[in-house]
């Protein structure tokens, strides 16, 4: 939900902005705009709708040079995606300019006093708020005699009058040193450099430049100079942080020479499989450290909360958590368990699930949880980012970035994790023998080499999406822990594909979507060796029926099942728990090729973000 950066030092702000934009464009893409502070201390602002390739072309010049800037990534909120809504936004006198990522909730109000006061708007978002009101802050500032820089205090004051979340960067003509960032409940970090610093909202924007960050808290504004940096809270309290050491290798944020993030991530995940089981398999046993400390003996319950493709991993995760620590599992999407009545007390576990760290409505979750004195585990890909701080656990896929705005290798690491989660909780319950916990775990090393060989029949999918991609409906079938994947599947080739397509229990099709099942339609059933194995082929049979068309995936070895379908993908025998693992990369492939088949824009589709940091 839009990306931010900022820099100020020795070298030209442009290339290190353009170059931080483009790894944060998956967190928006509507409209893009950098500032800086050109050499005849001036402001100068530059701004496109769409997306940041457009930036790029008006910047071919390289554009004003300048030492002290900040650029914008927009998914737009208040205000059409235009030219002029498009951040940076400044005040009256063009002195004081910023971005912006959140939403200014009485925007409305603050804007109807400022009009009063005299002052004049241009946009219709909520963000160019905030320029006037530090323009009004630091005009009284000024004229009572506050001493340089200004700017901090300023921002400091005037946001204390703004309900919302925001991370700011921004910067004063009169300044030529400052960048001040500001942050509450909207990610921002520091980047550390050797007499240069930044901002941004992500780590990727600065990997390039430094290893060494710092994580801004909520409620804290920074002061960035070439030689330091500074951090109070609102309240003017001063903060020291220990700066963070980020182990992301940079490649790991570049194509490496696949066509899209999405192909190569999803070529990504034995690896990153790999990566999640790290340090985590002990011998026989689960050994995870990050939530050892917590005491779990009188949990009676667990609630898993979580958005969109998180939610499906959260579904899996409740089918094997009630398998083997026989504990009942709720799952609820999180805007939705924000605002029900949730039964959440003291001996309950919340396990907040979000790859981003960030979801605006899975932050609101731990807060409930929090409020209810539940234990908090947080399970997140990105390091220090929100849903980490207040967590009493936090537990990291490791899956290196995700840059794709839709989830692939990092649904795939969620669901290793939740595994790991679930049989350690069953040990500790007493509930499963050493054996059992060891059985799992053989098959969990074996894991990324099993997924290995799924990713090696890309181009029969492939050609399997040039010969459906263009039907009109698609159905996702599967039961029990076919479900989640049928959820998962379904979605994928919604986000990429803008494809019609649902996910259904199999057994439930009968009550209500069969009615829409012709020869257009096609059904792919999720049909692995399982306890459910024989009622999902039933299903299939009532779908042939209709004279739909079935693609499957099922286990290798399974002949049977050839009969029934026009096509069928093979995923290598394991154990039923961890074939959500392989049974998915089959359909993330299938939306894949859909989406190049109708020529969608893989990495950054229509209206999504990566990180939806509003409710
Ligand atoms: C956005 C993304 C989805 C993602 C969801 C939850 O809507 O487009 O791909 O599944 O957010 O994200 P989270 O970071 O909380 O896992």
């Amino acid at each position: 939900m839009c990306g931010i950066v900022g820099y100020v030092g020795p070298r030209f702000a442009i290339p290190i902005l353009l170059d931080g934009l483009r790894r944060l464009e998956y967190r928006g893409y509507d409209s893009a705009g950098i500032a800086v502070l050109n050499p005849a201390g001036e402001i100068e602002v530059e701004k496109t709708e769409g997306k940041l390739k457009k930036l790029l072309e008006a910047l071919q010049d390289g554009g004003p040079p300048g030492f002290l800037g900040l650029g914008h990534t927009r998914w737009a909120t208040h205000g059409l995606p235009n030219e002029v809504n498009a951040h940076p936004h400044a005040d009256c006198q063009r002195r004081i300019v910023l971005v912006h990522n959140g939403i200014v909730e009485n925007y409305a109000s603050l804007r109807e006093g400022l009009l009063a006061r005299g002052h004049k708007f241009v946009s219709q978002t909520d963000t160019e708020v905030l320029a006037h009101l530090f323009e009004e802050e630091y005009d009284t500032l000024a004229k009572d005699g506050y001493g340089v820089p200004i700017l901090p205090e300023a921002v400091r004051r005037g946001l204390k009058r703004v309900r919302g979340a925001y991370a700011i960067a921004a910067f004063c003509r009169d300044e030529p040193q400052v960048l001040v960032g500001a942050r509450l409940f909207s990610p921002l970090i520091i980047g550390l450099g050797q007499g240069e610093n930044y901002l941004a909202s992500d780590i990727p924007a600065i990997m390039r430049h430094t290893r060494r960050a710092m994580v801004m808290d909520d409620g804290e504004v920074a002061v960035l100079t070439p030689e330091g940096v500074a951090i109070r809270t609102l309240e003017g309290e001063e903060m020291h942080r220990e700066p963070l050491q980020i182990t992301w290798n940079l490649e790991s944020a570049e194509k490496g020479g696949y066509p899209h993030f999405y192909l190569k991530e999803v070529h990504e995940q034995p690896q990153a499989i790999e990566n999640t089981l790290r340090g985590r398999l002990d011998g026989n046993r689960v050994s995870l450290s990050e939530w050892a400390h917590l005491d779990l003996s009188e949990v009676n319950r667990v609630s898993i909360v979580a958005c969109g493709t998180s939610s499906y991993a959260g579904l899996v995760g409740k089918l094997l958590i009630e398998r083997w620590a026989q504990l009942p599992v709720e799952v609820s999407v999180a805007s939705e368990f924000r605002y029900g009545a949730p039964i959440v007390d003291e001996r309950t576990l919340v396990v907040l699930v979000t790859q981003s760290g960030e979801t605006a409505d899975t932050l609101a979750g731990l807060r409930l949880a929090q409020e209810k004195g539940a234990t908090s585990v947080a399970l997140t890909n990105v390091m220090g980012s929100s849903i980490t701080r207040g967590a009493d656990a936090t537990i990291y896929f490791q899956a290196g970035p995700e840059i794709c705005v839709v989830a692939t290798k990092t649904y795939t690491t969620e669901l290793v994790l939740l595994c790991l989660m679930a049989l350690d909780l069953g040990r500790r319950r007493g509930l499963l023998c050493e054996a059992e916990v060891a059985e799992v775990v053989e098959e969990l090393r074996q894991l990324p080499a099993k997924v290995e060989l799924v990713l090696k029949d890309e181009d029969v999918l492939k050609e399997v999406a040039r010969q459906y991609g263009h039907r009109r409906t698609f159905f996702f079938i599967g039961r029990n822990l076919g479900y989640p994947t049928a959820l998962e599947g379904a979605l994928k080739l919604k986000e990429i594909s803008y494809v019609h397509a649902e996910g259904y229990p199999a057994g439930e099709l009968k009550h209500g979507p069969i009615a829409m099942l012709d020869e257009e339609a096609v059904v792919f059933a999720i049909v692995p060796q399982s306890d459910t194995y024989e009622k999902v082929v039933s299903n299939i049979q009532e779908v042939r029926a209709r004279r739909a068309q079935v693609l499957a995936v099922a286990t290798e070895g399974d002949e049977e099942i050839q009969a029934l379908a026009e096509e069928v993908f093979y995923i290598p025998p394991t154990l039923e728990a961890l074939t959500p693992v392989l049974a998915i990369i089959p359909l993330q492939f299938f939306a894949y090729h859909v989406a190049i088949e109708r020529g969608c824009d893989v990495d950054q589709p229509r209206n999504l973000a990566k990180s939806v940091t509003v409710e």
